[in-house]
């Protein structure tokens, strides 16, 4: 059984009219597709002002028995999952469905072994190798809740994160093979547990590389030692539908990055609907998402939507210019790939690397392409359309974030009508709005304004972790019963969104999210900097780049110095995607009366239009805009 599949226009409009005048019975039909252990009592209950959402009340489930067992019996024989290595000239590996099974069990019970219990967290530090999988499905299977943490963050990052959520245990690998490069992934760990994790009692290591690292007996053992011998099946755990699944974090625009909670039931009936109608996905096809576990992203679109779909996922350790610039164009000639996944930001790197790359190999077996993380540009539009998808592959441009769990607005494969640049329609059950800066719903069609969605979804964000009244603060408060998603878009004539872009401080770097005062407050670590303010500006592959404007004492002499030791500052604070490309030494940020910095001007001037600033009269030192203006970096 499988939840319900549109294959034409007017069955996503049929869905979508049913999904809004009767919500519970539309995603209902849908959960009812799934193996449940007990059915739920009662589809939704909500309140946004809380906010309190729960779907599927009092249904019980475990998400690993629909990703893994329910398909043993018809295809436990086909492929689950691919791993595709860094090294090209090392061999994939592929699990059947009964093989990752099998692995899923035995690290479930080798969890169990090492003390951990449902609700505990479980901390993931790893790069991008099949037991990053196996192991927060292991999670899964015994109730415990994944927190995977973006194997390119820092130590301080990761003890924060450890931290914040108490994990009883880290998972790691010795080393992450990433292009030429072999990064060391425990030593990170070693000094993430020294900056206070008293919680963590277990460090389990996975060998990838092989490479020597230091051990502590006391705390450290080895994932191949804790697996061996361990039983092939394993009891999966009862779960409320609301029990929680993982907790992921991101960045907001203000504070530290908060772990956002998704639940079990929902987010099950969320990811694989979504993922079948968006990639349409059939029976057989090879599907491919580039992404990293450590975003959700993979968590959605790598490891749940797609096994609970019974489908064949690909995974992929390595970069898209490793060996070379052709590798992403091998990989899916190699496994007869037929939807493809990607980043805007990885379309245009390489996109600069010379349009022969593709000609080189055999992309005949796609048939649907993806893209999702920022905006699209037109010219990056239409090279994937010309030269990946030869122009007959659709491309869905998904919209979406950590938040909701699942794919919001996008194309539905070739069905909803496309538009570069557009992400497109919204999902059934998904009811999208634009609200105007009072929060008044900007109805009719070709309008712009602050996208909203005013109707609970099942994947949705339930709570912000250990901080209930962040996350109404941030979603829920902006606009009365609507979820705010701190982005800008327009609606078309047809009823289309483009989606414009943050309109809170937060950045949008390479498809990655960061926070402007993140950023800062790394930089003003820096015992030399007074103080600072970033804001993103327009960048070719990256999307947006970081520009940091920075107030220094005396002390600074050598600029060039001073801006190493910023970066390496940034890097040591939050990891390399956080490095400012551009550092401007000012002598005075512009600022209001009541001392708030003016981003808006400083936007403005990192993008390279000086001239039209609008009224800086009201400012409180309008003297220094002139300064910042001359010293802007190009
Ligand atoms: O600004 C939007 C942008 O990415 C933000 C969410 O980031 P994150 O939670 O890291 O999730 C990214 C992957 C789902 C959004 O608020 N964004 C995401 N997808 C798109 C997008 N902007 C434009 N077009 C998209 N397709």
């Amino acid at each position: 059984m499988s939840t319900l599949k549109i294959n034409s226009l007017k069955a996503y409009r049929k869905a979508y009219q049913e999904s809004i005048k009767d919500p519970e019975a539309f995603w209902s039909r849908q959960a009812e597709t799934f193996v449940w252990k007990k059915k739920w009592k009662k589809t939704l209950d909500w309140d946004f002002q809380k906010p309190d959402v729960k779907w599927f009340i009092g249904g019980k489930l475990n998400i690993t028995e629909n990703c893994l067992d329910r398909h043993l019996a018809e295809r436990g024989g086909e492929t689950a999952l691919i791993w595709e290595p860094n090294d090209p000239s090392q061999k994939f590996k592929t699990y059947t469905y009964q093989a990752l099974y099998e692995a899923v069990c035995q690290c479930a019970n080798a969890l169990k072994a090492n003390g951990v219990k449902k609700g505990d967290r479980i901390c993931f530090y790893m790069p991008m190798v099949p037991e990053l999988t196996i192991g927060i499905l292991a999670c899964a299977r015994i109730g415990a809740i994944h927190s995977v943490v973006f194997a390119g963050f820092s130590a301080t990052a990761l003890a924060d994160r450890i931290k914040d959520a108490s994990c009883s245990m880290v998972i790691c690998s010795d080393y992450n093979a990433r292009g030429a490069k072999n990064i060391p992934v425990k030593a990170v760990v070693d000094e993430a547990l020294k900056m206070g994790c008293k919680s963590v009692k277990t460090v389990l290591v996975h060998q990838n590389t092989g490479e020597k690292v230091r051990w502590k007996k006391s705390r450290d053992k080895w994932w191949h030692e804790e697996l061996s011998r361990r039983r092939k099946t394993c009891k999966a755990t009862a779960m409320d539908a609301e029990d929680v699944l993982f907790i992921l974090y991101t960045s907001g625009s203000t504070g530290k990055p908060k772990g956002v909670v998704h639940t079990c039931g929902g987010y099950m009936v969320y990811t694989c609907f979504s993922f079948q109608n968006v990639f349409q996905y059939e029976q057989g096809d090879v599907y491919w998402c580039t992404a990293d576990i450590g975003w959700i992203t993979g968590h959605s679109y790598i490891v749940y939507g797609p096994l609970l779909a019974g489908a064949t996922t690909i995974m992929s350790e390595g970069v898209p210019t490793y060996p070379d610039a052709g590798r992403f164009w091998h990989i899916c000639e190699k496994h007869k790939v037929n939807q493809f996944y990607t980043a805007p930001t990885a379309i245009r790197a390489l996109m600069a690397q010379g349009d022969h790359w593709p000609t080189h190999y055999d992309l005949s077996e796609l048939k649907v392409l993806g893209t999702v993380g920022e905006p699209i540009n037109e010219e990056a539009w239409h090279w994937y359309n010309e030269k990946i998808g030869k122009g007959k592959c659709p491309i869905v441009d998904t919209w979406w974030q950590t938040e909701t769990g699942g794919i919001m607005i996008a194309g539905l494969g070739d069905i909803s009508p496309i538009k570069p640049t557009y992400a497109g329609l919204p999902l059934p059950g998904i009811q999208a709005c634009l609200v105007d800066a009072e929060g008044n719903e900007i109805t009719g069609n070709d309008q712009e304004g602050l996208l909203c969605i005013k109707f609970p979804w099942p994947s949705m964000i339930r709570t912000t972790y250990g901080d209930h009244e962040r996350c109404r603060n941030v979603y829920f408060s902006a606009f009365e019963d609507k979820y705010f998603t701190g982005d800008g878009a327009r609606r078309d004539k047809d009823g289309l969104y483009r989606i414009i872009g943050r309109v809170d401080d937060v950045i949008n770097v390479s498809g990655h999210r960061m926070g402007t005062a993140e950023v800062e407050n790394a930089i003003n670590e820096h015992p030399e900097v007074i103080e600072s303010a970033v804001v993103g500006y327009p960048h070719e592959i990256k999307g947006q780049g970081i520009y940091a404007y920075v107030i220094v004492n005396a002390a600074v002499k050598d600029e060039d110095r001073f801006r190493k030791e910023v970066l390496k500052v940034v890097t040591r604070e939050i990891g390399p995607i956080a490095k400012p490309d551009r550092i401007q030494l000012v002598s005075g940020l512009p600022k209001t009366r009541s001392g708030k910095i003016m981003r808006r001007i400083l936007r403005k001037i990192a993008s390279g239009d000086t001239k039209n600033l609008g009224d800086i009269s009201t400012l409180l030192n309008p003297e220094v805009v002139e300064a910042v203006k001359k010293g802007a970096l190009a």
